[in-house]
């Protein structure tokens, strides 16, 4: 939720920050807002999107070569100029960016008022700065005292940078359960949500760690806690490359990200899978992997796209390690008391890394003296820093808002750690063993086959783009598919669109079939063929339009269904990995011929950092 950009240097601050925002859209972009030194601090705001702001700024003279940037994404009142950052402090001498929400900030904010503040914004990030300037008046001390003194009587969560009218040199941040990410160049300092604002500058890094604050003053950087404690900080080098964050010839980075899961599910299993030699390994559970094997249960936490893999990783778990699983939305599990033994093993999945709920569920299980496992997209986030062990997805930086090869690569990690577990547990024959991860290394050149089918699903999308409903169908691990396909469709395009157990279709959503109401089955043949192929019929019995996703070679199913999408053969468990891949075209397509911004849905972020 927000993005935010800062520099010092010697570049122009201007070009650096909107490019970074740009970069950053994907986090928020209900408005955007950028200050500047350039005969005075001032600010500039513009609700919209990065380009609206670079719009409403680009015919100005703004040579600065320092300033803070941000992109909004809502929580504390409406998107407007107004409410878009960066505040000024009630002097103006400073300005701030914030990710995260102050939640102390009412009774923070009537002290203020109080005092003689007068605010402009409903936003809790004006009080923060407000309260900082008062504490910095008040206590005759150095603003970085003061931000540090402010800190300690925060409530929440931040990622705040801050820069003085007075100080042309100088940049404060801090971060508390938000990402900060700080880069280092020659003679020159980025800051940013994330290190995609940074990448084409340097790739030397430090990630801020929690209730730290970075000072840069007069090219210098230093790091000490809110306690007042130095901390050295800790340069490590991005791996990331320039051309993994643009579009490559894409239409759209969504269309792209589809495109890119052959490569990215290859650079998943590299280095750790060897089918050929019947070898699995993963360097990032290895010290963990006996507490895995032993565990009587295993709970996995997610949200969204995550929640969805965390669903086919229980039908695997449960199958091939006979572990019982437990799939929570993060959200629910943090705040119902749940019943968490020594020793259980908790999976968090994240694409980001970073989201609120599942930072804050795993904080949870880790101090009721769970195992935390992490499985995130991002390297150095939050989640993977607060895991005890885990195995990156890999799968390069995911910008459109929708996740796609997130999901595919962490379906990847999660049967890896399957069938290790599995073996390990001697619930896997070696046979079956071998067979899976043959099968497991068959998965990129079969996602490519099904890529292939881009066209006709393309003019599948064209009869239903108009529709205003939209049922996905599925069984067996097949079932989560279908909640993700509707996922899917309703983010982008607006469709309200359901996922249910095609069995489960008796029980309510069947009221809703007549001969407008297309239906999507995930109909691959598996141990449920026979039973699904009775709910297209009952489908079809109502009117209903099928759509449906079957096997190569399947030659029943085509005959009911008014349109069929073949995808290669897989073992059951692993379909979801090639199944899910024309659910995912079909919504870009019906979402492009909408009109929509796929890249970037209305209301939603890519990176939920709030509760
Ligand atoms: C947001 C995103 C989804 C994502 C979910 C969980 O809602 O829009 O695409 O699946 O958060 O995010 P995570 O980064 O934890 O996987």
């Amino acid at each position: 939720m927000c993005g935010i950009v800062a520099y010092v240097g010697h570049r122009d601050a201007q070009e650096v920050i909107i490019k970074g925002l740009k970069r950053l859209e994907y986090r928020g972009y209900d408005s955007a807002g950028i200050a500047l030194l350039n005969n005075g601090l001032n600010v500039y705001k513009k609700k919209g999107k990065v380009s609206d702001l670079e719009n409403h700024v680009i015919h100005e003279n703004l040579r600065s070569t320092i300033g803070i940037g941000h992109t909004r994404w809502a929580t504390h009142g409406e998107p407007n100029d107004v409410n878009a950052h960066p505040h000024y402090s009630s002097s103006k001498s400073l300005a701030i960016i914030h990710n995260g929400i102050i939640e102390n900030y009412s009774s923070l904010k009537k002290d203020l008022i109080q005092k003689g503040h007068q605010f402009l914004s409903e936003t809790d990030t004006e009080v923060l700065i407000h309260f900082i300037e008062d504490i910095w008046e008040n206590n005759d001390c150095s603003l970085e005292e003061a931000v540090r003194l402010a800190l300690n009587q925060v409530i929440g969560a931040y990622a705040i940078v801050i820069m003085s009218k007075d100080n042309p040199d100088m940049l404060i941040a801090a971060r508390k359960g938000s990402p900060l990410v700080i880069g280092i160049g020659k003679d020159e300092y980025f800051m940013a949500s994330d290190a995609t604002p940074i990448i084409e500058y340097t790739k030397d890094v430090v990630y801020l760690n929690d209730l730290e604050i970075a000072v840069i003053d007069n090219g210098e950087l230093r790091v000490k806690t809110v306690e007042d404690i130095p901390a050295t900080p800790y340069i490590q080098k991005l791996e990331m490359e320039l051309e993994a964050i643009e579009k490559g010839g894409f239409d759209h980075f969504m269309l792209k990200e589809i495109f890119e899961q052959p490569r990215s599910i290859r650079d998943c299993l590299r280095g750790r899978l060897d089918a050929h030699a019947g070898r699995l390994v993963l360097g990032g559970i290895r010290e963990y992997i006996n507490k895995m094997v032993n565990a009587d249960r295993i709970i996995i936490v997610a949200c969204g796209t995550s929640w969805h893999a965390g669903l086919v990783a229980e039908y695997m778990f449960e199958e091939f390690c006979r572990i019982p699983v437990e799939v929570e939305y993060a959200s629910e599990f943090r705040y119902r008391n749940p019943i968490i033994r020594e020793g259980d093993v908790v999976i968090a999945i994240s694409q980001s890394g970073e989201t609120a709920d599942t930072l804050a569920a795993i904080e949870l299980a880790k101090s009721k003296g769970a195992i935390i496992i992490g499985v995130c997209n991002v390297v150095g986030s939050s989640i993977a820093r607060a895991s005890h062990a885990g195995s990156y997805t890999h799968a390069g930086p995911e910008i459109g808002v929708a996740s796609t090869k997130a999901f595919t690569a962490q379906l990847t990690v999660l049967s890896m750690i399957c069938f290790s577990i599995a073996q390990k547990r001697g619930t896997i024959s070696d046979q079956v063993f071998h067979q899976m991860l043959v099968e497991l290394e068959t998965i990129p050149d079969k996602v490519e086959r099904v890529l292939k089918l881009n066209n006709k699903i393309r003019e599948i999308a064209y009869t239903f783009k108009d529709v205003p409903n939209f049922l996905y169908l599925g069984r067996g691990s097949n079932f989560p598919v279908a909640l993700e396909g509707a996922l899917k469709l309703k983010e982008i395009s607006y469709i309200h669109a359901e996922g249910y157990p095609a069995a489960e279709m008796k029980h309510g959503p069947i009221a809703l079939i007549d001969e407008e109401m297309p239906v999507a089955f995930i109909a691959t043949s598996d141990s449920s063929y026979e039973k699904i192929v009775s709910n297209i019929q009952e489908v079809k019995a109502r009117k209903g339009r099928v759509i449906a996703v079957v096997t190569e070679g399947d030659n029943l199913i085509p005959q009911m269904a008014e349109f069929t999408i073949e995808v290669p053969a897989v073992h059951e468990a692993l379909m979801p990995m090639v199944s899910v891949i024309p659910l995912q075209l079909l919504s870009y397509h019906i979402a492009v011929m909408r009109g929509c911004n796929v890249d970037q849905p209305r209301n939603l972020a890519k990176s939920v950092t709030v509760e």
